[in-house]
């Protein structure tokens, strides 16, 4: 059976909140232990051989939660940057943060543009974590720039690809989510129209490399088929062309 390879993967990183709450914890500390193994997932991901790992850590949408909440969470991800700047750059990881990050504090914003800037040129993992991010936020503007500096000309999906927020990342080949919910809550809509979607009841904090490894290895084994029909199949029809003709013809 033929293996795929899953270039870029992406993943929802949900149930940092239940996961807390089930321990009579308040929300925030899911986020706190969520946090503290990213990088766990960015080196299996690594070791996978993996092109691309975009990870969902605040949407668009998340900005309806508590101010306190979401301050958290700014400061989670500025610890996070300042203790994986070392892997990061040790790695050869390329690391990006895609999204609205107007909102940051300045001085986040500062370590965000240092660890794009140093780690530039790094030929290894692209890593971004979507921050400030929607996928209809993102299209929306993507046309829009489109637009303006091509005015009159028609849009096709190449040129829409091409003005996304980050091009290179392409096709979203496997898009897991933990915590239990089946949805996609606006993440990366363009580059996942044919994603290999997982989703695993695992919340967040309790997601390891093992369970990370298997998931993959699963959806290596799937059929991907874009629309066309199996390539068994295809190699069939092929060797009934003139059983298929006839059929054609008498139709
Ligand atoms: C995901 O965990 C992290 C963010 C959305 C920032 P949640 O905070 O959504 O956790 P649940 O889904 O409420 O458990
Ligand atoms: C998606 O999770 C966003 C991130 C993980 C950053 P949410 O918890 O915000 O999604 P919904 O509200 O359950 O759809
Ligand atoms: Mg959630």
């Amino acid at each position: 059976m033929a293996v795929n390879k899953l270039e870029h993967i992406a993943i929802i990183m949900d149930g940092n909140g239940r996961w807390a709450q089930t321990r009579s914890h308040a929300r925030v500390w899911g986020h706190i232990r969520g946090s503290k193994i990213v990088s766990n997932i960015v080196e299996e991901a690594d070791d996978l051989g993996v092109r691309a790992l975009t990870l969902y850590a605040f949407s668009t949408e998340n900005w309806s939660r508590p101010v306190t909440e979401v301050s958290v969470l700014f400061k989670l991800l500025k610890k996070f940057l300042i203790k994986e700047r070392k892997r990061v750059l040790k790695n050869n990881i390329q690391f990006k943060v895609m999204g609205d990050t107007s909102k940051l504090p300045e001085k986040t914003k500062e370590i965000i543009a240092d660890l794009e800037n140093d780690s530039a040129n790094n030929t290894g993992l692209k890593l971004t974590f979507a921050f400030g991010y929607g996928g209809r936020d993102e299209i929306v503007h993507a046309t829009n720039r489109f637009i303006k500096e091509n005015p009159g000309k028609e849009i096709t999906e190449e040129l829409l690809q091409s003005y996304l927020l980050l091009p290179e990342l392409g096709d979203v080949d496997l898009l897991i989510r933990t915590g239990g919910d089946q949805r996609i809550s606006n993440f990366l809509l363009w580059q996942s129209a044919y994603a290999e979607l997982y989703f695993t009841e695992t919340q967040w904090p309790d997601f390891k490399k093992e369970e990370f490894r298997k998931i993959y290895e699963f959806v290596s084994l799937r059929e991907r088929r874009f629309g066309n029909i199996s390539s068994s199949d295809l190699q069939n029809s092929k060797k009934k062309a003139i059983e298929n003709k006839e059929i054609i013809t008498n139709f």
